[in-house]
């Protein structure tokens, strides 16, 4: 039987989060440069994004380039700039005919002009899309965004806003890049090419996500990768600190 055809459609997660790794050792493979894998990368991407919307899931977030991936050499980042530019170009029409909403988390000011205007264009054109919400994290990091959201709510009490004590966990989630989008936690996190870490990413809405590391690198993922990971999660108990009868 296909993964496809285990999947419990009365449990698809409501949000899937991705770190799409593995772009570099797929080339290096192949004896290529770097940046064919990078190309290779948004093929699959397309793909994945037109796959997860069949399969009833509500929103995805695709880590695409760290605040520390500017670290890395500047041709490298310069190409996955005018990638993320073509990418843009390439799915407008594909985002707009799937009913698929776009929307960036991270920090712009860090981004060059075309790729800020190629993505707020496109967001702008889907914001009123009802089906799949697709959000690029791009530069981006968990601990910029955490930082952010201290400095908005401190700005916030200095200013009489909010008072010390109405600071609860709920605030804190409310104020964080993804709570001011209204984008909820993570049900299922998946990280290709067998690194296991989180590099950075949604530390604090990963807090009760399922983690799915898979070897495949992210140029090789498809549709029945995609499908084996769901099968996973849905086999997985999500206690939240309570125990297993409880759940039952
Ligand atoms: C992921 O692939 C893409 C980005 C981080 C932009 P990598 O470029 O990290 O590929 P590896 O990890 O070097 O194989
Ligand atoms: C994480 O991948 C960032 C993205 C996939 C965009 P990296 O390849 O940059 O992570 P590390 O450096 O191996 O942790
Ligand atoms: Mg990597």
């Amino acid at each position: 039987m296909s993964y496809f055809e285990q999947i419990d459609k009365s449990r698809i997660p409501n949000h899937v989060a991705i770190i799409m790794d593995g772009n570099g050792r797929w080339a290096k493979e192949r004896g290529l440069a770097r940046i064919y894998g990078h190309q290779q990368g948004v093929d699959v991407l397309h793909d994945i994004i037109t796959t997860v919307a069949e399969t009833g899931v509500k929103y995805l977030t695709m880590y695409a380039f760290s605040l520390e991936n500017w670290n890395r050499p500047k041709d490298e980042v310069s190409s996955l700039m005018d990638i993320a530019v073509e990418l843009i170009r390439k799915e407008r029409s594909t985002l707009i005919e799937k009913n698929v909403r776009l929307l960036t988390l991270g920090d712009n000011d860090l981004l060059p002009d075309k790729v800020k205007d190629a993505f707020m264009e496109c967001e702008e054109v889907t914001k009123n899309n009802t089906g799949l919400t697709l959000i690029f994290a791009l530069s981006y990091s968990s601990r910029w965004e955490i930082t952010e959201m201290a400095k908005r709510i401190a700005r916030q009490a200095v200013e009489g806003k909010v008072k010390v004590e109405d600071i609860s966990e709920d605030y804190v989630s409310s104020q964080l890049s993804t709570g001011l989008l209204g984008i909820p936690d993570p049900d299922l996190l998946i990280r290709t090419s067998g690194e296991q870490r989180i590099s950075n990413y949604l530390l604090w809405q990963i807090a009760y996500s399922e983690l799915y590391f898979t070897q495949c690198r992210w140029p090789d993922f498809n549709d029945e990768e995609f499908y084996k990971a769901i099968v996973d999660y849905q086999h997985r108990e999500r206690r939240f600190g309570k125990t297993s009868e409880q759940i039952k």
